[in-house]
């Protein structure tokens, strides 16, 4: 796909594009988005005169997204992909801990400079027909954020825009005038992403953004995806329980359960040596070519709870490498196996070969 040099877009970070940003920031410099410890409890009722119970979505969370780095996060339901991902733009409040955007803490943030850095951090949901409004038109949907942030001086200007961010997502811009119902699966989150991209993000978080949509369209939008976050140098984090799809995006790929990163580090790493039981678990889980597309499913039961998350490692119960009195007692901690290497699992007992 050749460069449409009338977008109005600049690179973001360095000219010579992502692979430079994302070099020079993780050379030293902080990263863009800094989570730290992050918790999320939500109340649940389980009847009229049931004690308050609390769903521990997310769990003392740590990572970071470099600039110009896409970030793969994977799990199961439930898991808490798409809390932490809110988390990460502050569409939702922590319980506990803290984001820094930039430098700047969000979760100290006034509302007004809350707004502000909004533009800064977008967000494409999974489901394009739930997340745009079937009343607006196309040129609505993708003018409103740059009418807010005041992007453009003029209508036309904002007209230019609108038009020239369409066509960087591969739709006409002579659709501008049309509604959501009148689009396909496709091109409604091409609109999606047009809306997020219109107001020049410097970071998006990408919620299972193909899972909705038919596997013939699903590579055409990760493909756009990709080449968007390469061409601007934009950080993502990319949320889906497919792990072919993460790998294909990601520089780095988390892996969580339970509320919990338990794996995290560079795709290939992660994906090659899957030192977590429940990463190896999840990948041949996962249908491959060489199986012939099916899926070997290796974990017993549902995963736990989330109200009554199990003591010690969360993913004990499932584990069949678990050892009484230690597994169901500890809770490891997220540590390099190779110093240095970036790699990072949370088990007492890893698989190393
Ligand atoms: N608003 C809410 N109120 C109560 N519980 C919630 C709420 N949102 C999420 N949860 C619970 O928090 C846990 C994590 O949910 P979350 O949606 O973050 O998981 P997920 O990994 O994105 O799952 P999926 O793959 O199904 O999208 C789940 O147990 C879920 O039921
Ligand atoms: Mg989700």
């Amino acid at each position: 796909m050749t460069r449409d040099s009338d977008f109005p877009l600049p690179a973001q970070g360095d000219a010579a594009g992502a692979a430079e940003a994302r070099a020079e920031s993780a050379r030293g410099e902080r990263p863009l988005v800094q989570a730290e410890r992050l918790s999320k409890l939500y109340p649940v009722r389980r009847g009229p005169f049931a004690k308050p119970a609390f769903v521990q979505a997310v769990d003392g969370v740590t990572f970071h997204v470099h600039r110009g780095e896409a970030l793969g996060l994977v799990g199961e339901s439930g898991s808490g992909k798409s809390t932490l991902g809110r988390l990460a733009i502050r569409l939702i409040e922590p319980t506990v801990g803290r984001v820094f955007f930039d430098g700047e803490d969000l979760t100290a943030m006034s509302d007004r400079a809350l707004r502000a850095m909004r533009r800064r951090m977008q967000i494409v949901f999974q489901d394009p027909y739930g997340s745009l409004n079937p009343r607006m038109t196309l040129r609505e949907i993708v003018g409103e954020g740059i009418v807010i942030h005041r992007l453009a001086r003029t209508r036309d200007e904002e007209t230019a825009m609108v038009e020239a961010v369409l066509q960087r997502v591969g739709l006409r811009p002579d659709m501008m005038e049309r509604f959501p119902h009148e689009l396909s699966g496709g091109q409604r989150q091409r609109v999606a992403i047009a809306r997020a991209l219109a107001v020049r993000p410097d970071f998006i978080v990408c919620d299972e953004p193909v899972s909705a949509l038919d596997l013939s369209v699903q590579a055409q939008i990760v493909n756009l995806l990709e080449e968007l976050q390469d061409e601007l140098a934009l950080s993502l984090l990319f949320i889906s329980h497919d792990l072919r799809v993460v790998e294909h995006v990601s520089h780095r790929v988390a892996v969580m359960y339970l509320g919990r990163i338990v794996e995290i580090g560079p795709a290939q790493g992660v994906s090659e040596r899957r030192h977590h039981p429940y990463t190896r678990a999840l990948f041949d889980a996962t249908p491959s070519i060489d199986r012939g597309g099916k899926a070997r499913r290796l974990l017993p039961g549902a995963p736990a709870s989330a109200i009554n998350p199990p003591e010690g490692c969360v993913f004990h119960p499932r584990c069949r490498r678990a050892e009484e009195g230690k597994c169901d007692v500890e809770i490891p901690p997220l540590e390099e196996l190779v110093p240095g290497s970036g790699h990072r699992v949370a088990c007492w007992y890893p698989e190393l070969e």
